[in-house]
């Protein structure tokens, strides 16, 4: 028998989820991006994340949220992208996932746990169809009391099967190194047809009680005012309600892929393929490019990885034939396909910026890859200092060894690997400290250098220069140009962002002058201190891997804030007006990375 909701898409869900808490007083939250503010974390985890200060009581709810009839109100929903390293290993089973999207309601002093227990069971059982096969409490330790009320609650509502487990399951939280935490309940499911099989319900909602605050020495305070914090994955309640025997049946997988995988790829490598196929998109999306550090170096190891799978199964083994010669369009098709069943609900998913980013950094591996299979062939053992050299100078990643290099990699394993990434790491931290260190610098931010009166005011000028720069690139290239770092001493400004192509002569010479026409206008230039969020709310750019704290300085070129030509989270200092800048000249521009432009700038 087919039950109605067997039909329900992986869109519908995500709407029926939506009104549902819409209905009951939470106002819908936009996902954020899968760079996290919190620089502790490299991706986010959890759709927790973006309300941190709501949780914490540094920012007031409801001076934020409003519900459908206009009244401030403590609760919001969101469907939030999701990343988890921690699983990646895991991929490939049936049903973990780097990428995920989690469905989410939350309240910072509304309601509490009678609410939260009653709205998951009735969405579970009354929108989706579902019955609970079983509920987990948290059991209580020597430090928090088992969580007696929720069993309470279950019971009225009638679950019979309700089971306690302590820290390592029914305890959630903090992301990153402090943060909002608290006991758990969670909710079991399983489908008919999985049931048939003799597969075991699964954990499709997470219902936090954020009571506490785990501070960086892992003590934990009382909150004062204790929130709700639930995550559901789409994949997995997608899997249940449509009936599938794994994630990878549904709608969300099946759409990417609808002709299919290469049929002699193994069924492990297929959904490896499926996972990393929307992860790769998503994090291009969120503004990440390949590189060998932080996020950039997760999205490498993700498109490589994908290569290496479908050469081999294009030729039959990996470390024959020619990977020159292959177009990997089947990687193309599936990205594209990314796009457009992610596209409409989710922002920046471009088939353009995609396949730029995708064939560049083909091209990378590919002028790599022939030596670097050479190179393996040549070696009896691949131990942890063998594989780094491998990536570093051929650009094997970690995995493609372990999946590929059979024996010769069997003792290679993540920690070690990881370990020898990191001290290399520090070597170059070092390195560049050594460079700058000591030379009594009169200004020294990490972004700008002076070692005088003279070369300070030369660099205030180069600085607004830059602020300048960045906005009228904005207008020539689009939005979809990011700071990726900067760098200004009393000769030149170093500008590198995120941009697919080669800059055109013309649109330097546009950009030139943009920033000009701004230098003539003289323009003031000021800045306002505001809380971060209210700061992103009046549209200032930020670069997204520095820290900033919940108070920021938003420096911005016009009369006032509202209506200025060029808004910055910046520290400073600037001059007082554009006027005081010069002329400005772009001396270079050039390639520094996959989709990383960089630029170089000089005033006269
Ligand atoms: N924040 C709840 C969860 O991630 O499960």
């Amino acid at each position: 028998m087919i039950r109605a909701h067997e039909h329900m898409n992986s869109q519908a869900i995500r709407q029926k989820f939506l009104a549902f808490f819409k209905e009951r007083g939470h106002t819908i939250v936009p996902s954020s991006s899968l760079i996290p503010d919190d620089p502790s974390v490299l991706l986010t985890t959890a759709g927790m994340q973006q309300f941190k200060p709501y949780f914490t009581g540094e920012l007031d709810p409801m001076e934020y949220f409003k519900d459908k009839d206009g009244n401030p109100t403590r609760n919001t929903v969101s469907i939030q992208k999701s990343f988890r390293t921690s699983d990646i290993d895991e991929v490939g089973d049936e049903s973990h996932l780097t990428f995920f999207e989690m469905l989410g309601n939350f309240s910072f002093g509304g309601y509490f746990k009678e609410k939260a227990i009653e709205y998951g069971h009735e969405f579970i059982t009354k929108e989706m169809g579902l019955s609970i096969d079983y509920v987990s409490v948290f059991e209580g330790d020597s430090e928090i009391p088992a969580d007696a009320e929720s069993e309470k609650i279950w019971k009225l509502l009638g679950v019979k099967d309700i089971r306690k487990f302590g820290r390592k399951d029914n305890f959630w939280g903090p992301t990153g190194a402090e943060g909002p935490c608290g006991p758990t309940t969670e909710i079991y499911v399983n489908s008919a047809l999985r049931q048939a099989q003799g597969k075991p319900p699964v954990e499709v909602w997470n219902i936090v009680f954020n009571e506490y605050y785990q501070r960086k020495d892992k003590k934990l305070e009382k909150l004062k005012t204790p929130g709700v914090d639930t995550g559901m994955g789409l994949e997995r309640l997608a899997m249940v309600v449509q009936n599938k025997p794994t994630i990878f049946e549904t709608d969300l997988f099946v759409d990417i892929a609808p002709d299919g995988l290469p049929t002699n790829m193994d069924v492990r490598f297929k959904r490896i393929m499926l996972d990393h196929a929307r992860a790769v998109a998503f994090l291009i999306a969120d503004g990440v490019r390949p590189s060998n550090k932080d996020q950039g170096y997760i999205l490498r190891r993700l498109v490589r990885r994908m290569m290496a799978h479908f050469h081999r199964a294009a030729r039959g083994s990996f470390s024959t034939g020619d990977v020159l010669g292959m177009d990997f369009i089947d990687i193309e098709r599936l990205l594209v396909a990314a796009v457009s069943k992610y596209g409409d609900f989710y922002e920046n998913l471009k088939k353009e910026t995609m396949l730029l980013v995708f064939r560049e950094e083909n091209e990378r591996f590919r002028r790599a890859i022939n030596n670097g299979v050479r190179e393996l062939k040549k070696v009896d053992e691949v131990d942890a200092k063998q594989a780094f050299k491998l990536f570093e100078s051929y650009g094997l990643t970690y995995e493609i060894l372990k999946d590929f290099a059979g024996d010769k990699a069997k003792n290679l394993n993540r920690q070690d690997f990881d370990s020898e990434f990191a001290k290399h790491q520090e070597i170059s931290r070092a390195g560049q400290e050594k460079k700058f260190g000591g030379h009594g610098l009169i200004l020294d931010t990490g972004e700008l250098k002076a070692g005088n009166e003279e070369e300070l005011k030369k660099v205030l000028r180069l600085h607004t220069a830059t602020h300048l720069l960045q906005q009228a690139l904005r207008e020539v290239l689009g939005k979809e140009v990011g700071q990726r770092g900067s760098d200004i001493t009393a000769e030149r400004t170093r500008f590198d962002f995120s941009f697919p192509r080669k800059v055109t002569l013309e649109e330097i010479k546009k950009v030139e002058e943009i920033v000009n026409q701004k230098i003539k206008e003289d323009l003031p230039v000021n800045f306002v201190e505001l809380p971060k969020a209210e700061a992103e709310k009046v549209g200032a750019l930020y670069f997204f891997k520095e820290k900033y704290p919940e108070k920021v300085k938003v420096y911005f070129v016009g009369k006032t804030l509202e209506t200025a030509w060029s808004k910055e989270f910046c520290g400073g200092p600037h001059v007082k007006r554009t006027g005081e800048v010069g002329k400005f000249r772009i001396s270079k521009e050039e390639a520094v990375g996959s989709g990383v432009r960089r630029i170089r700038g000089v005033v006269e």
